[in-house]
């Protein structure tokens, strides 16, 4: 047996792993373990410094519950989640298909139903807009029959989960939309809000000299027979962190700025949004676009 050094140990592991029967596996471990052992190296990775990082890591999965998932914030943080976004949009997206955005972990499954310009705010009191325009597809046509999913903070920054009985479901809803693919939601101005920052990760970010906030949004998701789940959120432009969201959540063409007296609103007296929503044909190697909560968790509360 020859003597490993720290060059050689990382051929050893791979070697080791060459029996690895699932071809996906075996390429991701192997790459896995180059980087992680090229990234140790690099940085001259010490004992104390290791165990440093296995005790961070341990207290993000003693941070996670069914209601927090510390470990996809750290992914969140780190930009993981936005790159694994941005490489399933490349590959996925087709056309002009509106771009994804985060899923966040503050979705939940089986919300209100509400009809064609209703509130969504149940409970939330604060000043009000409209959000409203079609789903349409590749060909511009309006989608019928497509599910809307919108949740959304209240006017102080705070999500339902945060707040409420996690039996009351609020500043969330779904709409269905009409024979031409028109939606419209009466929700209130939400406020940006920061990350949980009382965990490890929150930690992180502080000793790092970030500020920890994500920019007002309203998260959308948007499902119809035949097309593909679009994951996305509207970002209110006239925020302080629209160009430091701590998630890396924004792109340009998700920017909106909701305008009084606007054409068409069906509350044009409320500052309001139009938007249209491009979805595309769902593909058959299509998978899940979801980079977020585990809708099964957060389901059951
Ligand atoms: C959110 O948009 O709700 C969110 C996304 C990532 C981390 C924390 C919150
Ligand atoms: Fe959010």
């Amino acid at each position: 047996m020859a003597d490993l050094d720290q060059n050689t140990v990382t051929d050893a592991v791979i070697a080791q792993m060459a029996s690895t029967t699932d071809p996906r596996l075996r390429e991701v471990m192997e790459s896995l373990v180059r980087h992680l052992h090229g990234f140790a190296r690099e940085v001259k990775l010490t004992p104390t410094e290791w165990l440093a990082a296995i005790g961070f890591l341990t207290r993000v999965g003693q941070n996670c519950t069914p209601i927090r998932q510390e470990f996809i914030l750290l992914s969140d943080t780190l930009g993981l989640s936005r790159l694994v976004n941005l490489m399933d949009d490349s590959a996925n997206r087709v056309g002009d298909a509106t771009e994804t955005s985060l899923l966040g972990p503050f979705y939940r499954e089986a919300s209100p139903q509400y009809g064609y310009g209703e509130s969504i705010a149940a409970h939330a009191k604060g000043p009000e807009m409209m959000l409203f325009g079609r789903v349409l597809n590749e060909a511009g046509e309006g989608v019928p029959d497509a599910i809307v999913e919108v949740w959304q903070t209240d006017a102080d920054g705070a999500y339902d989960l945060q707040t409420n009985d996690p039996g009351v479901m609020d500043m969330r809803g779904q709409f269905r939309t009409d024979a031409d693919g028109r939606y419209a939601i009466r929700t209130l101005i939400p406020l940006g809000y920061s990350i949980p920052m009382d965990g490890p990760v929150g930690e992180l970010v502080r000793q790092q000299g970030r500020h920890g906030f994500r920019p007002a949004h309203i998260h959308m998701l948007i499902g119809a027979e035949g097309y593909r789940e679009l994951v996305t959120a509207l970002y209110l432009g006239d925020d302080a962190h629209i160009d430091s969201d701590t998630v890396f959540g924004v792109s340009e063409s998700l920017i909106v700025r909701p305008q009084p007296g606007l054409d068409g609103s069906p509350a044009p007296e409320l500052p309001s949004v139009r938007y249209d929503f491009r979805i595309a044909r769902r593909a058959p190697h299509d998978t899940s676009a979801r980079v977020g909560a585990d809708p099964s968790k957060v389901a059951a509360q």
